[in-house]
């Protein structure tokens, strides 16, 4: 016997910064029978997703795996790998994952310096030259989709810079792959890595990863060790690779679960997917602005899976996303560090990002400002019209 009842969670609409809606399909690719890490069955799923995963990064890098843990660990795998104590590092901050990036690379002993841009700006290219042309790096680090602010990081110039002056160039992919476009080998980005549960639309749990041949023959000329073993890449590509040597339990579900999530990208195709992400967006953004809403960043940097509104003057953040969440069973994001208090973050990330989910949020939102005296309306009729 035991005190506690079968555990049954609610069904939400997932619309804050992930995780988003997961697919039934890869529900059902969760609950397939668990095989062990080095049968063979495992191996090809593994091959598959690399495959995928290579697909949707749009890249040839051989290396290109999913990490064990969430997006950080994704993160940590591609620092600790690509610095060595002493490297110069230069990281890019307009948001609370610049600064995550900022912390990693300390903790690896890296002499680290930043550029700062104002939250829900992008990183002036001038500022990345400027910087570049002070002092020699080894790895320069930008967040493409920046989830506490909901802006998307122009990366073409940033790449030329970055490779004119000989440096590796490092980029957080956590809300951009499978939601808008991400050319790792057209963009030269030498170290990427994602998140599963964001425009993936599958649990949190695997980091997808990939590095180009510059970081690989970068690892292969280290003179430390990795200081973390269990985010070794020398180790883990060899359990990924030919060899299959044992290097820890791979979690099978969540493996068989993103396979599943990447046939999905596949079988919608990249460019459908990232037009569906926009156009989701726009009419999102046309009910809010039906609303009298402002918007936080400026329309030619704003990220299609994650919109910041600005809370109105008077209107209570926590009653409304209390609201949403315990009448209508709707999840949206608080603001994060600078936007706390200030702002609510939409995300429209993978499943999630339908017409139907845009038009339910809307009259939603719209019921619960009425009831806090907020006057406006037409937010679904706008949304419909775009
Ligand atoms: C841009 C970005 N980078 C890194 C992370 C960290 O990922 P996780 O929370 O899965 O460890 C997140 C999570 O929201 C993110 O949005």
């Amino acid at each position: 016997m035991t005190d506690f009842p079968i555990f049954d969670p609610p069904e939400r609409l997932l619309m804050g910064p992930g995780p988003s809606n997961i697919h039934p399909r890869v529900y059902a690719a969760l609950s397939a029978p668990v095989v062990g890490h080095l049968d063979p069955v495992f191996l090809a799923v593994m091959e598959e997703a690399k495959a995928l995963l290579r697909a949707t990064f749009q890249t040839r890098n051989e290396l290109t795996i999913a990490i064990s843990g969430t997006g950080s660990a994704g993160m940590e795998t591609c620092f600790v790998n690509a610095v060595e104590p002493g490297d110069r590092v230069l990281v890019c901050i307009n948001g609370v994952f610049g600064m995550r990036m900022r912390e990693v690379a300390t903790r690896c002993g890296a002499e680290v310096d930043i550029i700062e841009a104002e939250w829900g700006t992008a990183i002036p290219t001038e500022s990345v030259a400027e910087a570049l042309s002070a002092a020699e790096y080894k790895v320069v680090a930008v967040v493409h989709a920046e989830t506490s602010t909901g802006v998307l990081q122009p990366l073409e110039q940033i790449s030329r810079l970055v490779h004119d002056h000989g440096a590796l160039f490092l980029v957080d992919a956590v809300t951009s792959l499978g939601g808008v476009e991400l050319d790792v080998d057209g963009l030269e980005i030498d170290l990427c890595y994602s998140g599963t549960q964001k425009c993936l639309s599958c649990p949190p749990g695997l980091s997808p990863v990939t590095f180009s041949t510059r970081a690989m023959e970068r690892l292969a000329a280290r003179q430390t060790a990795v200081q973390s073993w269990y985010l070794d890449l020398s180790l883990i590509s060899q359990y990924w690779g030919e060899s299959r040597v044992y290097h820890h339990t791979a979690p099978i579900s969540m493996n068989y679960a993103l396979r599943e999530a990447l046939r999905l990208v596949s079988e919608e195709g990249l460019e459908a997917r990232w037009s569906r992400h926009l156009r989701n967006q726009q009419a999102l953004v046309r009910g809010l602005e039906a609303l009298g809403l402002s918007l936080v960043v400026d329309e030619s940097i704003r990220l299609p899976a994650l919109t910041t509104v600005r809370i109105p003057q008077g209107i209570d953040d926590a009653n409304v996303r209390g609201t949403l969440l315990q009448r209508f069973g709707i999840e949206i994001g608080g603001g994060l560090g600078a936007f706390q208090g200030k702002a609510w973050r939409v995300g429209l990330m993978g499943s999630t990002s339908t017409e139907r989910n845009v038009t339910t949020f809307l009259a939603a939102l719209q019921a619960t400002l009425a009831e806090q005296g907020y006057k406006g309306g037409g937010a679904v009729e706008a949304a419909l019209s775009a």
